[in-house]
């Protein structure tokens, strides 16, 4: 049965980006007979430009229909007055919301071919392959109240709201014990219990949780202490869940051990296994439309994508395989860029997974 992807380039270098990825979907369109169908609409600030939101009626309904939805980047100096209520950020976080997307998969993983692009030392990072889980639709993301108030005094005053229910827990933790079971067997579940009543309960149901999922092992660890683990000795983790706000943090952090948040995909998963699949770098709008940006994210996330929703693990594979390859060959765009490397741009390091794709199919 043909299924249907959503492309949302976004802003900033998403267009560019997602022009890869396509070329990419394409390929195994043409030839590896993969039954897709791709659809384009606005999200961000270009669709706030054009219809005056940043996430329009048919952009929500065409993504609610669809089997996938492919996301390159939103957001911009361009609408940073805007109030939050119309900002690009928010066509993203309706979209998570909207469709109920709230498990969020983050692979750090660091190719061999990239250790030195790392800002830590090669023996710190290499063989790298950490999964954080991250809570995408509640927390303090979402959390009401929230606002700025004024004050009798005429000061202001800005909240929001940490909160989680227990079935929120429950089902990020479960999911978390799951792709453990897939990989090493380790989750560590990171929090701030040793100050916030919140996350003493999110450790509470984690842990309640975690007897049925007993041959999993399970530690906790205070967000602080994560971070500085992080970049201390990555390698002790395997799977990593947290909340909403500390997985945004904690992701930035461990992207960056794998030398360039360039290179990383993300999966945003329902209940019904329906995803958003994005790189998880931003918009980038300091080097938006001059053909420099890495489209690997973008392609590593149609890889999840197959994975994950189209149910087509060897074309993933075949995917992966050749973005490993191109990074053999030495092709670098400038951020992997490093002495000795061929720097190839946006367009050129697309054709090149391309070719490999193809030449991985005779
Ligand atoms: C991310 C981004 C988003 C977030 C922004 C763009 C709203 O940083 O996906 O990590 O904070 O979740
Ligand atoms: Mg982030």
């Amino acid at each position: 049965m043909t299924q249907n992807i959503l492309v949302l380039p976004g802003d900033g270098i998403g267009q560019e980006i997602i022009g890869e990825a396509l070329k990419v979907l394409r390929t195994l369109k043409a030839d590896y007979g993969l039954d897709v169908e791709m659809e384009e609409a606005l999200v961000g600030g270009t669709a706030y430009d054009e219809k005056g939101s940043p996430l329009p009626d048919d952009t929500l309904a065409l993504a609610k229909d669809a089997d996938a939805v492919l996301l390159g980047a939103v957001g911009g100096h361009k609408w940073e007055s805007l109030p939050i209520a119309v900002r690009p950020e928010k066509g993203l976080l309706g979209l998570r919301s909207e469709l109920g997307l709230f498990a969020n998969l983050r692979p750090a993983i660091l190719y061999p071919q990239l250790a030195d692009a790392s800002t830590l030392k090669p023996e710190i990072v290499s063989g790298l392959d950490i999964m954080i889980v991250r809570e995408l639709t509640g927390g303090i993301y979402f959390g009401q109240p929230r606002g700025v108030r004024e004050l009798e005094n005429g000061e202001r005053e800005g909240f929001n709201t940490l909160v989680y229910k227990e079935s929120e827990v429950e089902r990020i933790a479960k999911v978390a014990f799951d792709i453990a079971r897939k990989r090493n067997n380790r989750v560590c579940s990171v929090d701030k219990a040793n100050v916030l009543e919140c996350t003493e309960l999110w450790r509470d149901v984690v842990t309640q949780t975690h007897s049925s999922f007993s041959d999993v092992q399970l530690s906790h660890m205070y967000v602080d202490n994560a971070a500085m683990q992080l970049v201390r000795a990555p390698k002790q983790f395997d799977v990593i869940v947290t909340t909403n706000m500390f997985g945004d943090i904690l992701s930035d952090c461990a992207a960056m051990l794998t030398g360039s948040i360039g290179m990383l995909p993300s999966a945003s998963l329902n209940e019904t296994g329906q995803g958003m699949y994005e790189p998880i770098h931003g918009s980038a709008p300091d080097i938006a439309g001059q053909n420099k940006a890495n489209p690997l994210a973008t392609i590593l996330s149609v890889s999840m994508m197959l994975r994950y929703t189209l149910n087509e693990p060897d074309m993933a594979e075949h995917i992966d395989r050749s973005v490993s390859a191109v990074l053999d060959d030495g092709l670098r765009t400038e951020d992997i860029y490093s002495d000795g490397m061929q720097k190839v741009s946006t367009i050129e390091m697309g054709d090149a997974v391309v070719a490999k794709l193809k030449e991985l199919n005779n």
